[in-house]
């Protein structure tokens, strides 16, 4: 793996909510790890007129609660000396000379830019990052979600990115791929020739991908009501879960070979028409109800949100991937909010025996890949029941990370934030991956704004509309909690 080299990180909208809840605790942890070099500054970027000493007074209450046990007052006092606050407004040109200034200090180290902004403010930042000469060398910019709105306007915002920085420089960020599960699933792939012959449409039955939470929109209403799961959720991190599931095994490790092979995915993915979408996708919107006991309101009734609002806070469909390997394999997407629990996983459902010699008794085998909230892969199989009868059970063959590594699983931001340091692309999104995943859902982005229904309702703390259970019954599946 290549060193660390020396850094500056700079991170745009450091006030907001991403750098407090996630991008500084991630840093924090690999300081505290040793995994960051000693010349290695980050260089906290607002709006708000404040100085170093009450940027860190805010960064640090936050930081004490985002870490939990994790924290500690000495490493604490130890990676805030890399830590400085500098006012610039992101939208004046003239508020960057200070930047580079700061960072002209150390000439040569490797620069990265985490623009975590609005999307609108991609363009005008990569612009006023060149015009000081920031964009030069090392300099690499880092895109987080959601990158556009439809296809037209994530190509504007990748095209006016690229006058100023190269592709090569570019990192789209989808925290999905940093997850450890998903970067065990292609070790599992790709590590092993157990499962290679099995994983193709001969074995394979369905593929189920879910992605459900329990939280709400929060306080997020204003960019969430403009977006809905499907720009929030399925265009990205499901649509990439899906092609680390169905690549080819790609000629190397390497960034663009893997990503390659995941493009060809995408471009395989059948298109949907209008008819298809009334068929094969399902929307839906919580109304009030109870998680985990606890009532909630409505997405209606949410502070911020319209309430004639017809945005979706659930997304159920089913793909299919035009190629030997997946021809005629449902791959079943899903994600939603306010749902029954927090969950991630990966579902693949293999093919009923050919023949039973123990009658209707069994249960085709499955893999479960779970991403959250534990990390762990479980394989089912079928086996005997003690006694003297021959009763069939399943049992799972478990791997469970945390217990077997006994190290802790860092989280997905701690690897990518690493990764753009070290320079490699491989677990970021390029751009044509991008531009394909935003073509394949722009037929249902049309179709739902040109239709009359409205998203199905569901109550709160329920896996979602009825229609969600439909989609798979009427192929003779059924969701894994159901199964
Ligand atoms: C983000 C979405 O990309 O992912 C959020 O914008 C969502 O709406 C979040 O809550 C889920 O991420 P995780 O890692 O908590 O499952």
């Amino acid at each position: 793996m290549t060193p660390i080299e020396a850094f500056d990180m700079v991170l745009f909208g450091g006030t907001g909510d991403l750098v407090m809840r996630k991008l500084l605790p991630a840093l924090y942890h690999q300081h505290q790890d040793g995994n960051l070099p000693t010349a290695g500054r980050i260089i906290c970027l607002g709006r708000s007129a404040t100085d170093t000493a009450g940027y860190l007074a805010k960064a640090h209450a936050m930081a004490q609660g985002y870490l939990g046990t994790h924290y500690n007052d000495a490493d604490w006092q130890s990676f805030a000396e890399r830590i400085s606050y500098l006012k610039v407004d992101a939208t004046v040109p003239a508020e960057f000379q200070g930047l580079a200034d700061a960072l002209n200090e150390f000439p040569g180290r490797v620069r990265v830019f985490y623009l975590s902004t609005a999307p609108d403010l991609f363009a005008p930042i990569s612009k006023s990052l060149a015009g000081v000469g920031l964009n030069k060398g090392n300099a690499r910019v880092v895109l987080e979600k959601p990158l556009g709105h439809d296809l037209e306007s994530s190509n504007k915002i990748n095209d006016e990115v690229g006058e100023h920085f190269e592709e090569h420089q570019i990192y789209r960020i989808d925290h999905y791929l940093g997850k450890e599960p998903v970067l065990n699933l292609i070790a599992l792939r790709f590590a092993n020739t157990l499962l290679e012959p099995l994983w193709r449409r001969e074995w394979i039955r369905d593929v189920q991908i879910t992605v459900t939470e329990q939280v709400g929109v929060e306080t997020r209403a204003d960019f969430y009501d403009k977006a809905g799961a499907l720009r929030d959720m399925i265009q990205n991190h499901l649509l990439q879960l899906l092609t680390i599931v169905a690549m080819e095994p790609p000629a190397s490790i390497d960034a663009d070979a893997v990503r390659d092979e995941k493009l060809k995915i995408l471009r395989a993915l059948k298109p949907l028409t209008p008819e298809t979408v009334l068929t094969n996708v399902v929307r839906g919107q919580y109304r009030a109800g109870a998680v985990s006991a606890k009532p909630v309101p409505g997405y209606l009734e949410e502070p911020g949100v319209p309430a004639n609002s017809r945005t979706e806070t659930f997304v159920a469909l089913k793909a299919e991937i035009q190629t030997w390997r997946w021809a005629g394999v449902p791959f079943f997407l899903r994600t939603g909010k306010r749902l029954q629990e927090r969950m991630a996983e990966i579902v693949i459902n293999f093919r009923e025996a050919p023949h039973s010699i123990f009658g209707r008794n069994t249960t085709p085998n499955r893999l479960v890949i779970q991403l959250q909230p534990d990390e762990s892969v479980r394989l089912y199989l079928m086996a005997k029941e003690p006694g003297n009868q021959f009763r069939l059970r399943p049992v799972h063959l478990d791997l469970d990370f945390k217990e077997f590594f006994e190290s802790r699983s860092p989280e997905a931001y701690e690897r990518l934030l690493m990764d753009v340091i070290r320079g490699d692309l491989s677990l970021f999104v390029r751009r044509d991956e991008q531009r394909a995943a935003w073509k394949w859902v722009e037929p249902i982005l049309d179709t739902w704004e040109n239709s009359l229904d409205a998203p199905k309702p569901y109550t709160a703390g329920t896996w979602g509309p009825a229609a969600s259970s439909a989609l798979l019954s009427r192929e003779g599946m059924s969701w894994h909690e159901e199964g």
